[in-house]
């Protein structure tokens, strides 16, 4: 197990550093007897055991089997998987300002991982839900295409110990929030209740308690603490960790989930609470809402979290600026009928590859094949529909949750509402309300866009590469069918919804950018995360471009010692 889980990690790096072609990656390598060996200077290189395969990503590692050769002392060696990234960031092509920080995320993944496998039987038990599973396998397979996803910093330990959330009492005036009620009264039992006004009975009136990680109650204790806040000395259970891992399902009722802040940081992006972000979750909510209103499809194949409830330390004044270190959010999924043949799953679960996941959730012998055509349909017709209204959610299968009712697939839940982009071209024309978002301007941001063919690229990265593409390499390991079948499939999808557009402009649109582009926009992560001095609360990113996938094919190429690569 945790070698599949440590090869999964090398495919990662592989497929990031070829697929964004990380300052001239490609040009290190050289594939032949089933070796894919990068060049790390003039007389060494890394093997890594690969098979080759037709794909936007084709270098398949086979195993963790990793060897350093060095043609000047005639020696090949074994390396662990772990001792990859020293030797890596060696290369004369590496970022020279990502290296220190390479070695240590490397690290801090394998030591998540190793204990990730203690997680697996209870995914697999019966008596764990489908949805807790789901988050399981979600949390194994984490973002796709980043070797650096696992490393979690101080979130690690919500998975590695169970650590306790410490309750802090904020004076009158220091939070912002919009709920008359108190996160205590969500989520504690009444006897919790009970013992913790016990406590506060000894503070004014006023005083709200709101609970905190473990690093958050660390840092009240150790800095200046200008809210004022006082420690009740009153400590409750986390809860378990889903495929965020800062937010957490309550062990009471598994629909509810306490998102909370932190400064520990995941993907390069720091992990707080800004009460902007919270402030424009509630607003994309209610655009959203009026948009599923106007459409009877989207009625009922979208369905949203409840976010409202947000407490953060702070004063309206400078809402902006407000780093929200001190804050937590409820979320409440939505109470679908708890029947056992209603499900709902973590959607990157899907991309878990190490077994047929769907069969699993599931309960049933579904086809790996036919349960991904009815997906990437569903998903392609809702998120363009989205489109079409003007607005994007953040897509990736984090925050997507599959619906399921007797194995059949009945539309998705959105869930982290605070990055829904726009263009509000298209909301001023179909009449729709701009979102008052809040904004730093100081600080790059992407949720309004200039024109439709720009939100239209956060569906093609986030929705079909982040999200589709690894559940379909995922499903693929358990069907007949290759890459090129799913990519044939997804143009499918989108020719019919095309067709059936009556809008033409939004039809060129579509055919323009993504049936008959030469190139597609690409994400980029990993680049972008070396480079960048320092984190913010922003995941480092940049628009690369890649092939698209949905054009035939160049003719095929031996597999040669040429390096090949498509990103740029
Ligand atoms: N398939 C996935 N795609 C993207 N992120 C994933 C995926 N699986 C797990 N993650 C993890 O989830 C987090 C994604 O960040 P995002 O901002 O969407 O969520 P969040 O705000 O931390 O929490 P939540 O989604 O619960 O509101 C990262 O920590 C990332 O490592
Ligand atoms: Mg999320």
């Amino acid at each position: 197990m945790l070698r599949q889980l440590y090869t999964d990690q090398l495919q990662k790096l592989v497929d990031a550093l070829y697929m964004e072609n990380v300052d001239g990656f490609c040009d290190s390598l050289r594939f032949s007897g089933a070796v894919l060996s990068v060049r790390l200077d003039d007389a060494m290189s890394l093997g890594f055991s690969c098979r080759m395969q037709e794909g936007l990503r084709p270098y398949r590692v086979q195993d963790d089997d990793v060897r350093l050769q060095d043609e000047r002392q005639g020696t090949r060696c074994r390396i662990s998987p772990r001792e990859v990234m020293p030797y890596l960031v060696q290369a004369s092509w590496w970022p020279e300002a990502g290296r220190e920080r390479a070695v240590q995320w490397w690290q801090e993944c394998f030591d998540f991982l190793e204990h990730l496998p203690a997680r697996l039987p209870s995914a697999r038990d019966a008596a764990t839900s489908p949805l807790a599973a789901s988050e399981c396998f979600a949390m194994m397979a984490d973002r796709p295409f980043h070797p650096f996803a696992h490393a979690k910093g101080a979130l690690a330990r919500l998975v590695t110990d169970s650590p306790r959330l410490h309750w802090w009492a904020l004076p009158p005036g220091s939070l912002l929030s919009k709920q008359s009620r108190q996160p205590a009264e969500l989520l504690l039992s009444e006897a919790e209740q009970a013992a913790l006004s016990v406590r506060l009975r000894h503070l004014a009136p006023g005083y709200v308690a709101l609970p905190l990680l473990p690093t958050q109650h660390r840092l009240l204790l150790s800095e200046s603490n200008t809210f004022g806040a006082v420690d009740l000395i009153f400590t409750t259970a986390t809860g378990s960790p889903t495929s965020s891992l800062r937010t957490l399902a309550s062990a009471r009722n598994e629909r509810m989930h306490i998102k909370l802040s932190t400064s520990a940081s995941t993907l390069g992006a720091i992990r707080s609470m800004p009460p902007r972000y919270l402030v424009n979750g509630d607003e994309a909510c209610r655009l959203l809402t009026q948009i599923l209103e106007r459409d009877s499809a989207l009625t009922s194949a979208i369905t949203l979290c409840d976010e409202h409830h947000w407490w953060v330390a702070g004063r309206e004044q400078v809402l902006v600026r407000n780093p929200g270190l001190l804050g937590c959010q409820i979320r409440f999924l939505p109470p679908f009928d708890q029947a056992p043949s209603s499900r709902l799953l973590a959607m990157s679960a899907l991309s878990y590859p190490h077994e047929p996941v769907w069969r699993r959730l599931l309960d049933g012998d579904a086809d790996p094949w036919q349960a991904l055509q009815d997906l990437s349909r569903c998903f392609i017709n809702t998120f363009l529909n989205l489109w079409c209204h003007g607005v994007m959610p953040e897509c990736h299968g984090q925050n997507v949750l599959a619906r399921y009712q007797h194995r059949q697939l009945h539309g998705f839940v959105l869930r982290d509402h605070d990055t829904l982009r726009i263009c509000p071209a298209r909301l001023t024309r179909l009449g729709l309300p701009l979102p008052d978002y809040q904004i730093d301007w100081t600080t790059p941001n992407s949720l309004v866009l200039a024109s439709m063919e720009e939100l239209l690229a956060y569906f093609t990265t986030l929705g079909l590469q982040v999200n589709l593409y690894p559940i379909a390499l995922a499903a693929l390991r358990h069907s007949n069918r290759t890459e090129a079948d799913f990519w044939r499939w997804v143009r499918t999808c989108i020719e019919d919804y095309a067709a059936a557009l009556q809008d033409e402009e939004l039809g060129r649109i579509l055919s323009d950018s993504l049936l008959n582009a030469k190139a597609w926009p690409f994400k980029q992560v990993l680049g972008p995360l070396l480079t960048r001095p320092g984190a913010s609360t922003g995941m480092p990113s940049a628009m690369g471009s890649i092939r698209n996938p949905l054009l035939p094919l160049p003719a095929p190429r031996p597999p040669t010692a040429e390096p090949m690569h498509e990103a740029s």
